[in-house]
């Protein structure tokens, strides 16, 4: 059993490897401010996980960018942290673009603290939520991880600025073990329906936005352009379900832990690319329902394609993902379903 700290663990992409790892036996403190998250997610992580998950699972309030926050994290460890999962962050494109500081403030410099408060006790293994953002516009589809790095917004700037830094240390130092993931485009949910996505106010992405016009709480969707130049004339990406994401992030650990490599950076995604009328046709069949839309002009700042290359994250982790779009519907419906309003929804509280 492993002590991991998990920064951001209250999250959509946190909440779901929290009952991954805890399933695996490891026990696990959340360090989150719950800015883009509901405390409520934990608790049904705990219930999910069953038994006497509770027993290693600590939940600590605070925020990444106060020492004492972090200190207060790496004491609930009582002197024993065998890894950090950075989660926490700010991942909102749009808004990147008009509070840019905020964004360098929290994903940059929330790094530096938690990098710093590593050091202080001892910790240099560090699994980090990279983002497929970092290649900007890729000239080469399917994406490998040698591609450029040329972010084109402020939220995939700061991304780049986190994953520079951690190649500069572990040049310098040679005892961390760094693992930097570029996930590409996580959606879905656990198949249970308890946890999943919950964004606050009216979501950027298109699978959150798709599953809740399929519930009824969006009236309809805007595709972003159909003149693409793609077989059907919309934007093709790559869609990862949230538990293979999740299970990538445990298959991550258990390499820094027993291969010892300093310094890993890899694509998470499934390498299969999926139109934007493909994800509504598969997300009305799974959910019953008709999705409404109409469509709109391109948006700033999008690709005709993104499709990730993962063989070498196959190579280095012996993991590859296991569930298809049908899946990534079937589950994402489960939780949007059962949760028209998230975790606020007062059917569902425990
Ligand atoms: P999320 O917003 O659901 O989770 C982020 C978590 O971090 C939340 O629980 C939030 O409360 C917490 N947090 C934010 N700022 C904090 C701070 N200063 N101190 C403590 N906690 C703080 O987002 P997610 O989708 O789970 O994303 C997790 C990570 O993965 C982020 O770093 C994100 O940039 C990255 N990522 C996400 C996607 C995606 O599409 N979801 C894609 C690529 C990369
Ligand atoms: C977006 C971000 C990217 C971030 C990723 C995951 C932009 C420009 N890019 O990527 O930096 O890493 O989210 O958080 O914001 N679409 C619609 N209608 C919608 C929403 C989306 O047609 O209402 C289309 C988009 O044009 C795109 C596809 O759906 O073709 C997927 O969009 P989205 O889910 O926002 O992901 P990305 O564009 O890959």
């Amino acid at each position: 059993m492993a002590q991991v700290l998990i920064t951001g663990g209250a999250g959509f992409i946190g909440s779901h490897t929290c009952l991954v790892l805890l399933q695996a036996g490891h026990r696990l403190v959340v360090l989150d401010s719950f800015v883009t998250s509901n405390p409520a997610s934990l608790r049904r992580v705990l219930e999910l996980a069953g038994g006497v998950a509770s027993e290693r699972l600590t939940v600590i309030e605070g925020d990444l960018r106060q020492p004492s926050s972090l200190d207060r994290a790496f004491s609930a460890m009582a002197g024993r942290c065998d890894a950090v999962i950075h989660f926490a962050g700010l991942k909102a494109v749009a808004q990147s673009v008009h509070q840019p500081l905020l964004y360098w403030d929290v994903n940059v410099g929330g790094s530096t603290q938690l990098l710093s408060a590593m050091a202080r006790n001892g910790c240099h293994t560090l699994v980090f939520s990279s983002s497929a953002t970092v290649y900007g516009f890729p000239e080469t589809i399917p994406i490998q991880e040698t591609a450029p790095v040329l972010p084109i917004n402020p939220y995939g700037h700061t991304k780049a600025a986190v994953e520079r830094m951690l190649a500069d240390l572990a040049t310098s130092e040679t005892h961390w073990r760094i693992a930097r993931l570029r996930y590409f485009n996580p959606v879905g949910a656990h198949p249970s329906g308890q946890i999943g996505e919950n964004p606050l106010g009216p979501p950027d992405n298109l699978f959150p936005y798709v599953s809740q016009v399929a519930v009824g709480r969006i009236a309809r969707l805007q595709i972003y352009g159909d003149d693409w130049p793609t077989a059907d004339g919309t934007g093709i990406r790559d869609y990862i379900h949230v538990m293979d994401l999740a299970e990538g992030h445990l298959a991550a650990l258990e390499v820094l832990w027993n291969e010892q490599p300093q310094l890993l950076t890899l694509n998470l995604g499934s390498g299969i690319g999926h139109s934007v009328l493909e994800v509504v046709r598969a997300f009305e069949a799974a959910s019953g329902r008709t999705v409404p839309y109409g469509v709109a002009p391109r948006r700033a700042g999008d690709a005709a394609r993104s499709v990730a290359d993962p063989s070498e994250a196959e190579r280095r982790l012996g993991w590859r993902t296991r569930r298809d779009l049908e899946t990534m519907c079937l589950d994402g419906w489960a939780w949007q379903s059962s949760h028209p309003d998230g975790f606020s929804s007062q059917a569902s509280n425990p």
